[in-house]
């Protein structure tokens, strides 16, 4: 590797606090500060009263929006949930059979409130993403129904970036009683978001996905006209009664703050970031059997999610330890699934394991994409030399796989490129083939001995997995026969 410097590039998980959003919180926490209780009747508390209200304004500035019309929260999971929920709650109860529309690909903390809703009664559209990611207003319009009570759509996938067409569908129901909810936890702070432009009912955000705090957040909850929604937390009635607990006001600061930052830098940010990204995908597209994945769509500038033909996920990420980035979703990472996202794209589970969200931010460098440029590309180039994959189509690492385990009944070709090829595909011959494969089988049990044979014989590493599936294919083959 041609650095072992940590590479931070994973700002779609989260981003650092900027320096001044620190220095504004920091000024709320200690006796000498703005510590005291907003909702405390006396001069301390009026102070606290007046840093919150001046966060409001910045985030309100920042969305186009009117400072009463945002309730302060722990982050987007918290927003959707109240959004979602409490709609469903408010608007549903008439309803025998309440309709969701949703997407395939949203974050967990839209997918599993919509499941919520399902074991209670709801029912749900999740719409299919096109290959670049999208959802269109048609498909939107063609989901509605008379009891559809609210469409939650987010603006930008947190994996690959693409930017929905939120006023678009917004149009579509202008004319219907349902309310449109929007997770916009990757949009705010990155993109212009103009909730009336857009025609958003609720929308939810993140400070920590814009170099604010973690564990803050905001929902935006349309006043003009009213969008109502039921509380879903309960106690000393403060935020208007829809959010009760006592508002941490460095946290409310630091997202003002962040919001006051991203008012003046969304324009230059959103530049550089762009140029890096550009920078990187270029590099990358240098290697063969690369995909930029939604690359079709206008996508939101921090985020490139890439996939690598003819190589194993597990290995692209454990050889790149000193890079921070992620194969999906940080926050569904932990699973250890191959990302949703993209399997919903059509990418199968193998593909999706070859992919890197690398996402950039305010403090990544040209010298940083540089190095993990070069260090991604040698390192899918040093594992494409030992894949029984790359370069090779299935029938050739079939045949290799039949070769050694019947010898001379498969005949396996070497090409004078140099690839290889499979020859025994004759109906004839794949019948004779059977009884050999069942001995096959009878012999080593499964396919294990297989593989084994194939790494210790031909000297390249194989993947169990795909070999099973492979040899899987030959018994369907056989049995079609
Ligand atoms: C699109 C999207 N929605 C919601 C969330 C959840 O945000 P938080 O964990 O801050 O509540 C995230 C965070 O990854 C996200 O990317």
């Amino acid at each position: 590797m041609s650095t072992v410097k940590p590479i931070y590039l994973d700002y779609a998980a989260t981003t650092p606090v900027a320096p001044e959003v620190a220095q504004a919180m920091n000024a709320c926490l200690t006796a000498d500060g703005l510590f005291a209780n907003p909702a405390s009747d006396h001069a301390f508390g009026d102070l606290a009263k007046g840093a919150v209200t001046k966060a409001a304004n910045a985030l309100a500035k920042l969305l186009n929006c009117n400072s009463d019309e945002l309730v302060f929260t722990s982050g987007a999971t918290e927003s959707n949930n109240l959004a979602i929920k409490g709609a469903f709650e408010f608007y549903a109860a008439r309803l025998e059979r309440p309709h969701f529309i949703t997407s395939k690909i949203e974050h967990k903390a839209v997918l599993d409130v919509a499941e919520w809703l399902e074991q209670r009664g709801v029912l749900v559209t999740r719409l299919e993403p096109d290959s670049n990611g999208l959802i269109s207003a048609q498909q939107v319009a063609e989901a509605l129904t008379e009891d559809t009570v609210l469409v939650s759509i987010q603006h930008v996938n947190n994996e690959l970036g693409c930017i929905q067409p939120i006023a678009e569908i917004a149009k579509v129901l202008a004319n219907h009683g349902a309310r449109l909810h929007v997770d916009a936890a990757q949009s705010v702070g990155k993109i212009t978001v103009d909730v009336v432009e857009l025609g958003i009912d609720y929308l939810s955000l993140s400070a920590h996905k814009f170099y604010g705090p973690k564990g803050a957040g905001a929902l935006y909850v349309r006043s003009q006209p009213r969008a109502r929604l039921r509380p879903q937390q309960h106690g000393g009635l403060q935020q208007q009664g829809l959010r009760s607990g006592t508002l941490p006001v460095h946290q409310v600061v630091g997202l003002g703050k962040a919001a006051e930052v991203a008012n003046e830098s969304l324009a230059a940010d959103m530049q550089t970031i762009g140029a890096l990204r550009e920078q990187l995908e270029q590099a990358l597209s240098e290697l063969d059997g690369v995909t930029i994945n939604a690359a079709g769509a206008e996508r939101v500038a921090g985020i490139c999610n890439v996939s690598f033909d003819g190589i194993a996920g597990d290995s692209l990420l454990a050889g790149l330890p000193h890079i921070m980035l992620s194969s999906g979703s940080a926050c569904t990472s932990d699973n250890g699934e191959p990302s949703y996202v993209l399997r919903a794209l059509g990418h199968d589970d193998r593909s999706a394991e070859a992919s890197l969200r690398i996402s950039i931010g305010r403090f990544t460098s040209a010298a940083d994409i540089e190095a993990a440029a070069a260090d991604i590309s040698e390192l899918v180039t040093q594992l494409r030399s030992v894949s029984p994959w790359w370069q090779l189509d299935e029938s050739a690492v079939l045949a290799t796989a039949m070769s050694l385990a019947w010898g001379d009944e498969a005949k396996l070709l070497r090409n004078a490129d140099g690839s290889l090829s499979w020859k025994a595909a004759g109906r004839g011959e794949l019948l004779a083939m059977l009884p050999i494969a069942l001995t096959f089988y009878e012999k080593h049990g499964s396919v294990d001995g297989l593989v084994a044979a194939i790494e210790v014989d031909l000297e390249i590493a194989t993947d169990r997995r795909y070999l099973l599936l492979l040899v899987e294919d030959l018994f369907r083959e056989l049995d079609s026969q």
